[in-house]
């Protein structure tokens, strides 16, 4: 009887899989190549440490300029107030946390909160919070308890709110949503099964309506509006591209591939000039591209006994780095800055461009990242 072809491919992958980890070493199909013009330099970075906390995922100064605040993994937001006063504690999206005192509990997230995309409203000074697990929330310039915006759409409750970005014009909010079937602590999932069920969403402050603007996104993701609210930036995640949605002129309403990146984009986070700084989760190699593109062996491998950290190890290339790319406003890439062996940074989420230096955040890393720009 002839073997199942799939069943056949599988076995390899399994083979080469197992030769990898067993060896902790990294192969060719496994490692990233190399980014054309890219410069090594990100682990010159400063860092401050969090304390007793990890994960700062996103990055937000308040109209004042003060800050940066940052949402991290047991579900509070914390607001740096430099070197002498250090990390305050601001906000947070969940009122149940008398349980929420470890720094990392994915399995608590549902219950504490994790906030991810920050973004101030620059008129009033309220932040707005997509919080994965409790929605589209808001709290005021004094911190304290958040009000939760958007908690369903459609019917159903959000599962995996990830990021956002506000007109301030329309005052309209553009949010996404990664997954309406994982959860954030289940994103391994998503990426490897090729999940098409993230969104683009648009939230009325003043009718507090939702409306779907696309549908169908690989892990719907970063969201950043153009410098003249012409368009409105997606990362999607597993296809490694950011999508542009237009909102005005002749193409208004249409979208299209803005650009490819050579790893999975997070966030998205607008310069002064109107050029866009994306931060890659990591880079992608040949193993981890065919296994997106032929999603049944990316569920097989879920199906195996393999912990968190050796998904994530496959995921990312074997080896934590750190990767930066600068794009114009027309998507080609003007800087690929990196720290190629994870030295000082791993896994950054979010770059934000601040009077001349890179605020950088990382769902994983237990402080941010300042690099001075010359
Ligand atoms: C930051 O944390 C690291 C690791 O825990 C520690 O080695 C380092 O001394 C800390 N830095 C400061 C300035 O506290």
């Amino acid at each position: 009887m002839a073997m199942n072809p799939k069943l056949l491919l599988t076995a390899t992958a399994l083979a080469v899989l197992s030769v990898i980890w067993a060896f902790g070493t990294t192969s060719n199909m496994l490692r990233p190549p190399a980014i054309e013009g890219s410069r090594d330099l990100l682990h010159k970075a400063d860092t401050v440490n969090l304390t007793g906390a990890v994960g700062p995922e996103s990055l937000a100064f308040d109209p004042n300029g003060e800050g940066p605040y940052t949402g991290v993994a047991d579900g509070r937001i914390l607001k740096w107030q430099g070197h002498q006063l250090g990390w305050v504690d601001f906000a947070v999206t969940s009122s149940q946390r008398k349980d929420c005192f470890h720094p990392f509990a994915p399995h608590m997230e549902h219950i504490c909160g994790r906030p991810l995309g920050l973004r101030f409203d620059r008129k009033n000074g309220d932040l707005y919070i997509a919080d994965a697990y409790l929605g589209l929330q808001v709290v005021g310039p004094t911190g304290g308890l958040a009000t939760p915006l958007v908690t369903e759409v459609e019917g159903a409750v959000l599962r995996f709110t990830n990021d956002m970005d506000i007109d301030e014009h329309e005052d309209t909010i553009y949010f996404t949503d990664s997954s309406t079937v994982f959860l954030r602590r289940q994103f391994i999932s998503s990426v490897l099964s090729a999940d098409r069920t993230g969104r683009l969403m648009k939230y009325d402050k003043s009718t507090k309506e939702v409306s779907i603007l696309l549908r169908g996104l690989a892990f719907a993701n970063g969201v950043s509006l153009s410098k003249d609210q012409s368009f409105v930036l997606v990362a999607e995640s597993t296809t490694c591209r950011i999508v542009r949605f237009w909102l005005r002129g002749p193409n208004a309403g249409k979208h299209d591939t803005f650009t490819e990146l050579p790893g999975f984009p997070d966030n998205i986070r607008r310069n002064s000039k109107g050029e866009f700084w994306v931060a890659l989760h990591a880079k992608t190699g040949l193993l981890i591209k065919w296994v997106i593109a032929n999603s049944w062996s990316g569920k097989t491998l879920l199906k195996l006994p393999l912990s968190f950290k050796q998904l994530h190890h496959f995921l990312v290339g074997g080896q934590a780095h750190a990767t930066a790319i600068k794009l114009s406003e027309e998507g080609e890439v003007l800087d690929v800055l990196e720290d190629l062996d994870g030295k000082t940074l791993r896994f950054i989420s979010e770059v934000e461009e601040r009077n001349g230096k890179l605020w950088i955040g990382s769902v994983l890393m237990p402080f941010i990242g300042i690099y001075n720009l010359d």
